[in-house]
């Protein structure tokens, strides 16, 4: 028992039922609930949505009545762009930045080169991540909050790619801490759980919900041992 106002939120997430947010059809959709309840119990004000997909984050927003800016490279927003996220941001600071990028080349998203899912080497992919970390911590007041849905990754060619290892290694690297547990996230209805696959494998049943924090006072990078 403690005061959390969402005693629901524990590092264990499950929700059979996605809510009526976004699309359901929508590649890499993710379900509005546990976004919903991340903002129930940051509370922020302002929210920034810069990988909207079928538009789940800000669908929540308007039922939270939060304010919500939303893009995707489907409507040419590049959230890798500094430049861009200021002007997402309204040359102000966010509280709260919710991102579920491509999980690399998991799906493949828009046509467009600048698409995360479309970089061609996993150093591309990592590069052009680490810039929009940067760029999402840029816009963040003090105390802010960026949110990452994020799994692992596996093919034949790369072999297991521990993508929320990577995500957090960025993230500390911006100077950006982790300010709660690893919520862990099972999986229902991916398009992968009806895949008939002629490998073996140990399949992964969940992604993880990383939650960082932009420090009031900026700390210095831990020197390394
Ligand atoms: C996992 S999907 C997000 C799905 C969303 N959470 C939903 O529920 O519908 C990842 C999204 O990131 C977008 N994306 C990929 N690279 C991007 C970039 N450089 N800038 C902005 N959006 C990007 C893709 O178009 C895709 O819509």
């Amino acid at each position: 028992m403690n005061t959390s106002p969402v005693p629901r939120l524990t590092s264990l997430y499950h929700h059979a039922d996605a809510g009526a947010y976004g699309k359901r059809s929508y590649p890499g959709n993710c379900g509005g609930n546990l976004i919903r309840d991340l903002l129930l119990y940051f509370k922020p004000r302002v929210v920034l949505d810069p990988m909207t997909g079928s538009g789940t984050c800000a669908d929540v927003c308007r039922e939270l009545g939060m304010d919500c800016r939303s893009g995707d490279i489907h409507e040419g927003f590049d959230a890798t762009s500094a430049e861009s996220m200021q002007q997402l941001a309204n040359g102000g600071l966010a509280d709260f930045v919710w991102a579920h990028p491509p999980y690399w080349r998991q799906k493949l998203y828009a046509a467009d080169g600048r698409d995360l899912s479309r970089t061609p080497t996993l150093g591309a992919f990592l590069e052009r991540y680490a810039l929009f970390i940067e760029a999402a911590a840029g816009v963040l007041r003090p105390g802010g909050r960026l949110a990452i849905l994020m799994g692992d990754y596996q093919d034949r060619d790369a072999g297991f790619v521990p993508l929320v290892y990577h995500t957090k290694r960025l993230a500390f690297d911006t100077g950006l801490v982790q300010c709660c547990t690893d919520i862990v996230r099972f999986s229902h209805g991916a398009s992968s759980g009806r895949k008939v696959y002629r490998s073996s494998f140990i399949p992964g049943l969940h992604d993880v919900c990383v939650v960082f924090e932009k420090p009031r006072t900026p700390r210095r990078k831990e020197a390394r041992p």
